[in-house]
Order: structure tokens, then sequence, then C-alpha cells
């Protein structure tokens, strides 16, 4: 049982515990590691949980943490759960905390459920400020361009989101290279500049690195945050032995078990050996490799326990890979 009386801890800023690293041409500093709520904050899994989890973050400099309106599972249940902790424990800090949240995929039934429309993103915005029990959010994205919407009214939506007061800034997740670059013309032509792009970028994924999203984000003044930096925990020790009954492949929903192939394991296993010679876990080896890359603002990452994120936290104040080691790392990517 954790204690019922949340005090957050006196030195969480503590000097270069966690570093905060600018958010592109904006005022805002964001942790180099921040917290996601994709999969373990739902209302399956426990509360106590989740609740030492998200102290533990802010404890440790984690200001950032990431949601969406369809987090859980259940869809919602994971905005339910931050809005449990923000009640019985983060209130007095909600000041420090940047907190965002997503609409654009699949949330409820009925055709204002999904998708890019005004209609879905400012009454999903409603929805999720109330089950979080939040005035406002600091960042509301786009969680994915809709190709059915016009990009204006989508992005029109966003405005009106940080217009009224609701959301402090904008964002857009997942959008193609070209599409997102007439978002940050359009939000900036409406004095709400685009605050960050969010995407996926791991070692195993590399493309939104090497295609032009990483790029355009810099290139427009937005921060890039990249999303399941452990490829989903295929790059850490969980898989080097087995399928754990606990984990997310034995889950069978987002990480497919086909995806853990002896040839990628062995890979995995090649990319431990240096992370051990740096004094490593596998983990803290693929955040350090992203946080390399100057452009990366901040890494969420996703964790099932406490140790799971003590030990990534770990790798916010490592040094950077040196040269060689992004050349070892090719090597074995290649
Ligand atoms: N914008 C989008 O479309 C989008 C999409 C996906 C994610 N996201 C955001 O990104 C966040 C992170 O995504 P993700 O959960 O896929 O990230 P991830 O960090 O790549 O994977 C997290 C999983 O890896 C395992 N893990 C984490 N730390 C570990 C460690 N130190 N040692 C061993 N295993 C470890 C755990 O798996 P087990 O559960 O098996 O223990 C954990 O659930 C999400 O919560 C969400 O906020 C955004």
């Amino acid at each position: 049982m954790i204690n019922e009386v949340y005090a957050a801890a006196a030195d969480r800023y503590a000097a270069g515990s966690m570093p905060y690293r600018r958010c592109g041409r904006s005022g805002i500093l964001l942790p180099a590691v921040s917290l996601g709520l994709w999969q373990n904050f739902g209302d399956t899994a426990p509360l106590e949980r989740s609740r030492e989890m998200v102290r533990y973050a802010f404890d440790h400099g984690v200001t950032h943490f990431d949601l969406a309106n369809n987090y859980g599972p259940s869809y919602g249940s994971a905005e339910e759960t931050f809005g449990r902790i923000m009640h019985s424990d983060m209130r007095p800090y909600r000041h420090e905390m940047f907190i965002s949240t997503k609409a654009g995929y699949d949330m409820w039934p009925g055709p204002y459920g999904v998708g890019g429309s005004r209609k879905y993103l400012l009454t999903s915005l409603e929805e999720s400020l109330r089950r979080m029990h939040l005035d406002y959010v600091d960042v509301f994205y786009s969680h994915r361009f809709d190709p059915d919407t016009p990009i204006g009214e989508t992005l029109q939506a966003l405005v009106d989101a940080v217009r009224s007061g609701k959301a402090l800034y904008a964002g857009i997740s997942n959008w193609p290279a070209a599409e997102a670059a007439r978002a940050y013309a359009y939000l900036a032509a409406r004095d709400v500049p685009c605050l960050l792009y969010q995407g996926r970028a791991n070692m195993l994924d590399r493309d939104r690195m090497a295609g032009g999203e990483l790029q355009g984000a810099a290139d427009a003044g937005a921060g890039f945050i990249a999303f399941s930096p452990l490829a989903q925990g295929v790059l850490t020790d969980r898989y080097l032995h087995g399928i754990p009954a606990d984990s997310r492949a034995a889950q069978r929903r987002t990480l497919p078990q086909e995806r853990l192939s002896d040839e990628l394991l062995g890979r995995v296993r090649r990319l431990a050996d240096i992370a051990a010679e740096r004094g490593q876990s596998m983990a803290q080896l693929a955040i350090s490799w992203l946080l390399t890359d100057v452009r990366i603002t901040s890494v969420i990452v996703g964790a099932s326990s406490t140790a799971q994120l003590a030990d990534n936290l770990r790798a916010a104040s490592a040094p950077p890979l040196t040269p060689e080691d992004m050349r070892r790392v090719e090597d074995i990517l290649a």
C-alpha cells in the first residue's frame, strides 16, 4: 500500500537528474523522458500501481504525462485513472505538470466518434477534461491526419481549442510529412504555432527520423516527441528469454508475437552487448540512442511497473552515444 498522503519529493528538480530540453522554438521545456499512459493505466490495471508510477515519475522530474481519449483498455479509462490520481495526489502540482491528450482514432460509436471533424475533436476534448478532472490540457493533438476531413476543419478545431483556453498548445501526431507542413503553416498563420509533432521513433522504426517528419518539425520550430521508444518492449531484455505471461506480447493486442523472430532477438542481444559496455540496460541504450539526436525534444516511455520506469528514467541523464557507438548500432540494424 503506498502512502495515502502525497508530498512530492523536494529534490525532484535537483540539478542534472532530469534534463529539460527546449521544445522547438517555443518557451516550453520538456523532460528528456516523459511518461505515456497508453496501455498500462486503464481499468484493467491496478490503480495503486498506476498511482505509484505517476508519483514516482513526478518525484524524479517527469513533468510531462501523455494521454489520449482512447487509452486504456477500456477506451477512456486511462484518462479516468489519471483523473483519480490528479484528484487524490497531484492537484497541488497541476501547474508544474504538462499534460497532453488527443483525438483522432476510434473512440465512441457512430459517425462523430472517429476522424478529424470539428465535432469529434472538440466534443472529445470536453470529455477528456471531464475524465481527467482538469480545466485545461497543456497540449491537444490531432491524433492522426484524416484524409476524409478538410484539413482546415481539423486544424481550425485545434486553433479554437487553444483560443477557448481548454488547451494551451496544439500538436499533431502521425501526420504524414507533407500534411504536417501544411499544418505548421495553417497554425502559425493563426498565431497558434504547432508546439509538437508526436511520432513513432525507435532503433527499429526509423522512418520518421529518416523521412520528412523529424526535420519538418525542426524546420517549422516545432518539437518532436518520440513514442514507443522501446518498440513496445522489444528493445529491452523483456523477450530475451521467452515471452513472459504478463508481457504486452502475451496479450497479443498491439505487439504480435510473430514480430519476435530469432533474427530480431539476435540483433537485440548484440545491441544489449553495447549497452552493457556503456553500463546501461538495453532499454536505456534505446532511449539514449534517441536522445543523441538533438532534434528530439523528449521520449515518451511506457512502463508496466515502477522498476521499469526507474530503469528508463536513468537514461535521461546518461551521456549521448559516441560516433563509434552510433556506427556499431547502425551495423547491427543494417
Ligand atoms: N501518438 C500515438 O499514436 C501513440 C502511439 C503509441 C504510443 N504513444 C505514446 O507513447 C507512449 C509509449 O508507448 P509504448 O508504451 O509503446 O512505449 P515503449 O516504451 O516502447 O514500450 C513500453 C513497454 O515496454 C516494456 N518496458 C518498458 N520499460 C521497460 C524496461 N525498462 N525493461 C523491460 N521492459 C520494459 C513494457 O512492456 P510490458 O507491458 O510487457 O511490461 C512497457 O509496457 C504511450 O504510452 C503513449 O503515450 C502514442
